[in-house]
């Protein structure tokens, strides 16, 4: 979900309004807004959907007053409708709340409190701890500061909350546990967001709260303490973001603008990392590590969704190069299996927004089983990077659209520089080697460059089989988490139902699907796996599937054979899933843009998951 605050000199609304279109990202159920007026009266407006259909709702209303807050959400607990979207507000104190996260102990201390009298209006944890606030309130005659902090005190789960009442014209509250929170520091006025995208335009000053950690803001005056009543030394950093990188730049969609910016990207994260002529790759954020990673066994990588898939083509990196066993494992499921670490490991975390819950929770059990623990981020300063022993960030500026794009290459990038690295001080590459896998290296963003001009071709494809309900993404070696790429790319924005498979894998089932009917779609680069991938195309063939084949420039063999083929330049094996997925990400756009999809913002999903 995703929340922003205001308090200060100037009309709330605008702020809030258009904070909540950039955050529009992180959850598109439903949207909200309070607001104070001059004659403090306490205004909540919500509406299911997205946040142009609140603007719809309340267009002709005054809306007035210099304090409120906003939400979008992305529903947990209670479906989306009005009544669950956000501001949830108490009865008589004129209290509300905005609420991201999960108040895990809500049912018994709902229970409690509706044997008190308590009504509820919704079906959400939320309203339940505004309920709790206002019954301490009641109950002790403590001021609302110390009430919200007594019922942090009592609540079990994550949040980020922001907290305004009438009865308090100047104040909201915010605080955080285990969900992002964001103050921005102005002159005369404080913002409060789950990211920083809303407060960039006003200020480039900002404070990350920390866990357990809640903030009194009023417009002169920010009051930071800990839940257990510790004032804290709020640390105001500057913002390193620009406005221009929040906005389409003349692209339909974010998506498409993410998919051209890769080779800016992939170059950013490139940028003082590798001296290709010593055969050297720098990492500064885990050079302090050089030694355990030199004594190494084995490292675990954690990670969700597209994270994960860029974890798995890791693992084909660092055990081709750098020699060292690696397992990735999905962060759910590693976190509730006992898994077996200890201090000899390195846990790598992988992932975009640095704030996936249970990226988190994995990380967090690896570091107390004694792990070692980076983070491979994009987004500077989110959670993951600030609990990790050490990391690398990867460059790739914001990320909007929903379905990963640019991240994902840029953790490739990431990834393919961390197997170098490896191998670099383990000894296992000569410095021959290295000289020359890391010049290819440096020519990847024009490669990536030359691979962008597949589009018009790749457009007249999804042309073809845009009406499919069914597609295969088959590969072997590293180019099967590509294709496993392929499809999520595919399934999360157009609805197709698609499947990621190893090449090799298909006879033992997919096969069974194989018509006239399921586009079938092969990885079939040159390279060492290049004619087992051939008769794999050619088992679809004979049984009448269609085939499209992401080949290398020049290749005639897949092309006699294929029913399309996309060429993509010719590169080392280590550097293909960089440049082969690039017109994946394409066919999944197009074919999503032509069945008149919601691209950026698909359906159910959210782009950065806080809850569990
Ligand atoms: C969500 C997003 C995916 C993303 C995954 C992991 O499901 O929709 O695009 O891959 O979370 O996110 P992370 O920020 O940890 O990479």
């Amino acid at each position: 979900c995703g929340i922003v605050g205001y308090v200060g000199h100037r009309d709330a609304y605008p702020i809030i309004i258009k904070g909540l279109r950039r955050l529009e990202y992180r959850g598109y159920d439903s949207a909200g807004v309070a607001l104070l007026d001059e004659n403090l009266n306490l205004k909540v407006y919500k509406k299911t959907g997205k946040v142009s259909d609140l603007e719809d709702f309340v267009k002709g209303i005054r809306l007035t007053g210099a304090i409120g807050m906003g939400h979008t959400r992305w529903a947990t607990h209670g479906a989306p409708s009005d009544r669950n979207s956000h501001p949830h507000s108490s009865g008589d104190r004129k209290l509300t709340i905005i609420h991201n996260g999960i108040i895990e102990n809500y049912g018994i201390i709902k229970e409690t409190l509706l044997a008190k009298g308590h009504v509820f209006k919704s079906d959400t944890d939320t309203e339940v701890l505004i309920h709790l606030v206002e019954d301490i309130l009641a109950e002790t005659g403590v001021d609302l500061k110390e009430a919200v902090r007594i019922a942090l005190n009592r609540v079990i789960g994550a949040y980020a909350i922001v907290i305004m009442s009438a009865e308090e014209p100047d104040l909201l509250i915010a605080a955080r546990k285990g969900s992002p929170m964001v103050i921005g520091v102005g002159k005369g006025e404080y913002f409060v967001a789950s990211d920083a995208t809303p407060i960039v335009e006003y200020t480039k000053n900002v404070i990350y709260l920390n866990d357990n950690e809640i903030a009194y803001i009023q417009r002169n005056d920010l009051l930071i303490k800990n839940i257990d009543n510790t004032v804290q030394t709020p640390y105001i950093q500057e913002l390193d973001l620009k406005l221009e990188m929040l906005e389409k730049g003349g692209y339909d969609h974010f998506m498409l603008k993410e998919i051209y910016e890769q080779a800016r990207s992939i170059r950013d994260c490139l940028r003082g990392r590798i001296y290709a002529e010593k055969g050297k790759v720098q990492l500064g954020g885990i050079k302090e590590y050089a030694d355990k990673i030199k004594n190494i066994d084995r490292i675990i990588i954690v990670a969700c969704g597209t994270s994960w898939h860029a974890g798995l083509v890791g693992e084909y990196l660092i055990e081709e190069y750098a020699r060292v066993s690696v397992e990735v494992e999905y962060a759910s499921e590693f976190r509730y299996r006992n898994p077996i670490i200890s201090e000899k490991d390195i846990v790598i975390a992988i992932s975009q927004s640095g704030e996936t819950a249970d990226t988190m929770a994995a990380l967090e059990l690896a570091k107390e089983k004694g792990a070692t623990i980076f983070g491979i981020c994009n987004v500077v300063g989110a959670s993951i990077p600030r609990i990790t022993h050490a990391g690398v960030y990867t460059h790739a500026g914001p990320e909007i659209g929903v379905a990963s794009t640019k991240a994902f290459t840029a953790q490739v990038t990431v990834l393919t520089l961390l197997a170098f690295y490896i191998a670099q001080v383990r000894g296992t590459m000569t410095k021959g080697k290295s000289i020359e896998y890391l010049t290819e290296l440096t020519q990847i963003p024009e490669l990536v460059e030359e691979t962008l001009k597949c589009n018009d071709e790749v457009e007249a494809i999804a042309g073809v089989f845009k009406d499919a309900s069914n597609c295969l993404f088959l590969g072997r070696g590293s180019s099967f988490p590509v294709a496993l790429e392929g499809a999520l790319k595919l399934k999360e924005i157009s609805y197709i139902h698609a499947e990621g498979y190893p090449a090799a894998e298909m006879k033992h089932g997919p096969i069974a699907l194989i018509d006239a009917d399921l586009p079938v779609v092969f990885i079939a680069t040159k390279n060492s796996s290049y004619e087992k991938v051939v008769s794999n195309i050619q088992e679809v063939k004979a049984r009448g599937g269609r085939v499209i084949a992401i080949v290398t420039e020049g290749d005639t063999e897949v092309k006699g054979m294929a029913d399309y083929v996309i060429e993509i330049p010719a590169t080392n094996d280590a550097f293909v899933p960089l440049l082969a997925t690039i017109p994946l990400q394409l066919l999944a756009y197009h074919i999503a843009v032509m069945r008149n999809c919601n691209v950026d913002q698909p359906r159910n999903l959210a782009k950065s998951v806080t809850v569990e």
